[in-house]
């Protein structure tokens, strides 16, 4: 049986928790195996709107095991609050249908407090713009391996044995920063009164897995953020704290190379980054704030405005090969419906040479000029088409262009948010 892996391809935010809902109907486990509540993915459901940060997007559907694997960063609190909200919306969430790994490290208060003071602190050009909610200081905690974890939840005495010794490395480093010293006691406390809302969705996720996969059973990886955010093969250090490339789906819950048999890259059909860091294809012009209007390009976590560009099949191409990416959804079609011409980035220009990748160096990253090749748009409507024969000839060339440029083929074409407004071309399910 197919187990499949969603990954961003480009720098978060392409559409990962529509597909991800969409495909779960064909699976059985759905698995965040990296990332925290730093991900923000929309869901439309008939009209109904749902967000989601730590939960997978397939507790939506329901009938489904979702899975919180331990390559993920986890903020109890958070985690509760969302549950009773997403409950709210009448989505059943139980230790039957959520699972967490016990190994999974915990994102405390005192992460969000470094991370926004670390920001503060940032001279111009050092800010990452990150989402201030601690991803960064907690993964730093679990390398440092001073984490304290879901499993240390159950036992009073390795619980403040654990708070410490990452406190034993937090208050010097508060100092510096000029925060007051952890209150020891309270941020014990905190921790105990939140276990019992915690410890119920504790599981060995590994040996379930294991044995899920034994049995047949169709497990559906979601990746959050995207490739160019990879904390390896990303925009270092522009870049979130933790590894987004495919490869990161076995590690990040338990399970061996061997368990994936299909990459879904999630690709928009133009590029849009939140946060600092080099863009190549940013426009600031009229085209770009199109896209950002036409595509409501806030960001879902933290409303900051996303900036917007031309599509880059030169990234998407390298973010293809470093995720090994099987087939692609192109997402937000809809948005370029109207434009009389489109771009899309080719390659770079740097130093008189022609580049097809983005270099490592940031220095050269910064002085690669994007070469461009245009298109002819379309005029008709391509919002809430659910078949290519509904798609302008136009639409289709620039479909298949971008398979051409980034070397991959469309499995899956999104024109909405709405979950079934989507097309269907090669079912990564399918054996
Ligand atoms: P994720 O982080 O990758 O899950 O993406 P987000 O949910 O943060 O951002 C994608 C946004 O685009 C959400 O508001 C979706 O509802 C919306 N969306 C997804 N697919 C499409 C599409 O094909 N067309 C349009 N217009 N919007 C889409
Ligand atoms: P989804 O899953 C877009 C960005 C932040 C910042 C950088 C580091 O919704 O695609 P962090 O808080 O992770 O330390 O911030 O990464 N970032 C995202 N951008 N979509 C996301 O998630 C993101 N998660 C983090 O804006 O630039
Ligand atoms: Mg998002």
């Amino acid at each position: 049986m197919a187990n499949v892996v969603v990954v961003g391809a480009q720098w978060g935010d392409e559409g990962k928790g529509k597909i991800v809902d969409w495909l779960s109907e064909r699976a059985d486990v759905i698995a965040r195996f990296q990332g925290g509540h730093n991900a923000g993915h929309t869901l439309v459901i008939d009209g109904e709107t749902y967000k989601l940060n730590a939960l997978p997007s397939g507790v939506v559907r329901g009938g489904k095991l979702s899975v919180i694997g331990n390559g993920v960063v986890l903020d109890p609190w958070h985690l509760v609050n969302e549950i009773a909200s997403i409950r709210e919306q009448g989505v059943d969430i139980s230790p039957e249908t959520l699972m967490i790994a016990e190994n999974t490290p915990l994102i405390l208060p005192i992460h969000g407090e470094l991370d926004r003071a670390r920001e503060e602190a940032a001279s111009k050009g050092t800010k990452i713009g990150t989402t201030g909610r601690g991803i960064g200081p907690a993964y730093e905690d679990k390398v440092g391996r001073r984490s304290i974890r879901v499993a240390d939840l159950s036992d009073d005495a390795t619980l403040e044995a654990r708070v410490d010794r990452a406190l034993q490395h937090h208050d010097p480093l508060r100092r510096g920063l000029g925060i007051d010293p952890v209150d020891r006691d309270a941020l014990i406390a905190k921790l105990k009164e939140i276990a019992p809302q915690i410890l119920p969705y504790a599981a060995p996720v590994w040996k379930v897995l294991s044995e899920k996969r034994k049995s047949g059973q169709r497990i559906l990886f979601e990746g959050a953020q995207g490739a160019l955010l990879d904390i390896d093969f990303g925009t270092y250090p522009f870049v979130t704290s933790s590894n987004v490339i495919a490869g990161q789906a076995a590690t990040g819950v338990g399970m061996g190379p061997g368990s994936v048999d299909y990459v879904l890259g999630i690709v928009k059909a133009y590029t849009t980054r939140v946060g600092e860091g080099p863009f190549p294809t940013e426009l600031d012009d009229d085209d770009g704030l199109r896209l950002g209007t036409r595509g409501h390009e806030f960001g879902t976590v933290t409303g900051r405005k996303r900036r917007c560009g031309w599509f880059d099949a030169a990234l998407v191409r390298q973010t293809c090969a470093t995720s090994g990416v099987n087939g692609i959804s192109l997402t937000k079609l809809d948005v370029l419906d109207g434009f009389e011409t489109l771009k899309i980035c080719v390659g770079y220009e740097l130093d008189g040479k022609r580049l097809d990748y983005l270099p490592t160096a940031a220095d050269q990253q910064a002085r690669c000029v994007p070469v461009y090749e245009e298109m002819p748009g379309w005029s008709e409507s391509t919002e809430g088409a659910r078949s290519w024969a509904e798609l302008p000839a136009n639409a289709i060339k620039y479909v298949r262009r971008v398979e051409e440029l980034i070397d991959c083929p469309v499995a899956l074409l999104s024109t909405s948010p709405e979950r079934d407004d989507t097309i269907l071309v090669t079912d990564p399910f399918a054996d």
